[in-house]
């Protein structure tokens, strides 16, 4: 019973990273709900790894995401901060982000550089599963488009390449229909890891903390390539990229040109939320998101482009 809650509360989810704010249920729908919320709470389970991700959850963003130094000032403002807090966040492994230093050289060289570091941090092998690989950025060095996405799946953590997977075919879909190979762009993620669901049985969008974490990495990945413009796919890039204040909704900021690190920043739908939900409309959206991307990047763009998804 409590399985098929989760898998009703992750198919929210998924719908609201992809920017539905409302659902329709039915009135036998919710006494549904509320029969197995019922039994659920009749026999409460409780499961240590859930009660602690639980736990790590419900700590302020401001107390989560402060350096070990705010941290110290917060508890000296505020002594009402709770002391579990400090234990709770001491334990956590996002709390000190890596410092990357590039070396001198061509791009080439300091991305190399780069990707060594990742593949040998170890906050990132400890949560890849076993036989995966952690995920690193690939593509064209000198691209003037970066796709940032969310996170490796299982494919592309067994492939040790972004986008591989149905998502990813789609985008290469999508890539191939503005005129370019995706050995052409640059493709990456903001998190070098998959984040698996408290019980480890499936994917979840990754914390601020997390993403925080992995940031670092991704900022070099830019400061490396130097991109004309960055598009950030779905929730999970837009947060990491922007800020979790940013926006309440995806459909807030689609479409709108933001910042990061001086360069323009385009969110738009995530792939896999394009092959979830079979609404024209979206799919035209997301087209039309890439169309400003083809026209800062002064591409040609025939009719036949312009008309896709009408
Ligand atoms: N989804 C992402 O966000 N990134 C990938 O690399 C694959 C799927």
């Amino acid at each position: 019973m409590k399985e098929s809650l989760n898998a009703v509360i992750d198919e929210l989810k998924a719908l609201r990273k992809g920017g539905t704010d409302h659902v329709y249920v039915s009135d036998e729908a919710m006494r549904g709900l509320q029969a197995s919320l019922a039994s659920v709470n009749a026999s409460p389970a409780i499961d240590p790894k859930e009660e602690a991700a639980r736990a790590l959850a419900a700590i302020p963003d401001r107390i989560r995401s402060a350096s070990p130094e705010e941290f110290d000032q917060i508890l000296k403002d505020d002594p009402v901060v709770p002391t579990t807090h400090k234990s709770l966040l001491s334990t956590s492994p996002f709390r000190t982000p890596p410092v990357v230093t590039l070396p001198e050289g061509d791009k080439r060289t300091r991305w190399e550089a780069l990707k060594s570091q990742v593949f040998e941090c170890p906050v990132c092998i400890k949560h890849s599963p076993e036989r995966a690989q952690v995920a690193f950025g690939f593509g064209d060095l000198d691209a003037d488009i970066f796709f940032c996405g969310e996170g490796p799946g299982e494919e592309e953590e067994q492939k040790g390449e972004p986008f591989v997977g149905d998502a990813g075919q789609l985008l290469t879909k999508m890539i191939k229909a503005m005129g370019f190979d995706r050995e052409q762009v640059y493709l990456s993620n903001i998190m070098n890891w998959r984040s698996l669901s408290p019980t480890g049985d499936g994917k979840r969008s990754p914390t601020i903390e997390e993403m925080k974490f992995c940031l670092p990495y991704l900022k070099a990945q830019v400061e490396i390539v130097k991109p004309k413009l960055i598009v950030a796919l779905g929730v999970s890039a837009s947060k990491g990229l922007l800020g979790a204040e940013a926006f309440r909704s995806l459909r807030e900021i689609k479409g709108t040109w933001l910042d990061f690190e001086g360069i323009p920043v385009l969110p738009t739908y995530h792939p896999s939320y394009l092959l979830r939900n079979d609404s024209k409309r979206d799919k035209r959206g997301a087209w039309e998101d890439l169309l400003k991307v083809m026209e800062r990047c002064e591409v040609l763009i025939s009719e036949k482009q312009r008309g896709f998804f009408l």
